[in-house]
């Protein structure tokens, strides 16, 4: 019996974290795109319905800016038992999710427990794609992130004399990846990583996902494929994109 009660303790449960508090600049929507609709609902609506179906999610907390007075209204019925919300977002994406990782302690997450961490504007996440990274990452030592071998040739660019954009080389594309999310790592290994990563300003700026912070520390975050239909909507031309295949999915 004592041994079943140990077993249930450090089972490590899955929570998912969504940072919601961005301005969505380039977005051009005039307003954070997460808000934008898409196929009759708000960008994040989508991204909060497929997490919800996912099974092993124990719950998914969404990190909003202090000052959102709309989500409520793009999601309604959201919080309950497995859908938690708090207004702690900072002024970039991982200081987001770093505070949003002190509120899953404050709401019982252990440091063994497994954080899947995945951007609101990411709305055509699917149920499957959640599962297949669980399933690759739940026995690795580090965890790891959905990701897609980069397909087209890679141009770094410099500004030309009008201001335009020119070719200053071109960057060997073999064994690069583009990184995409859910991406998931204990919560005791993120939380230290992004807070080192935090607290010196050049690292700060150079962590544009949780990988990045996982890797200062030395370790190696699994690849795991993801899927084309899984980008995040960043262009105005991407809602109309969004539109169409989540209209056209059976
Ligand atoms: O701006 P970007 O596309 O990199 O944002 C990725 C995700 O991080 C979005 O879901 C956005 O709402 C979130 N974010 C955040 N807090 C910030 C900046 C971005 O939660 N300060």
């Amino acid at each position: 019996m004592s041994l079943t009660i140990a077993s249930h303790e450090f089972k490590a449960r899955c929570y998912a974290l969504v940072p919601c508090a961005g301005v969505g600049e380039r977005a051009g929507v005039g307003g954070p795109k997460q808000y934008h609709p898409v196929a009759g609902q708000a960008v994040v609506a989508h991204t909060l319905a497929a997490l919800g179906a996912v099974a092993r999610i124990e719950a998914t907390l969404v990190v909003l800016s202090p000052d959102d007075a709309v989500f409520g209204q793009h999601v309604p019925g959201f919080e309950g038992a497995k859908g938690w919300v708090a207004r702690v977002g900072g002024a970039s994406r991982a200081e987001s999710v770093a505070n949003g990782l002190n509120e899953l302690l404050v709401r019982g997450a252990q440091p063994h427990d497994w954080v899947l961490v995945h951007d609101a504007a990411r709305c055509l996440i699917q149920p499957d794609w959640v599962d297949r990274l669980i399933d690759a990452c739940e026995d690795d030592e580090v965890g790891g992130l959905l990701a897609l071998p980069l397909a087209d040739t890679l141009k770094s660019a410099a500004v030309g004399d009008q201001g335009e954009a020119r070719v200053q080389g071109t960057v060997d594309r073999a064994g690069k990846w583009a990184a995409q999310t859910p991406q998931m790592f204990r919560l005791g290994l993120l939380r230290p990583a992004l807070l080192l990563a935090l607290s010196d300003p050049a690292t700060a700026a150079a962590i544009t996902d949780e990988a990045s912070a996982v890797e200062i520390l030395g370790h190696q975050p699994r690849l795991i494929p993801g899927a084309y239909d899984n980008f995040k909507v960043t262009w105005p031309g991407d809602f109309a994109l969004a539109e169409r295949l989540l209209s056209t999915r059976p």
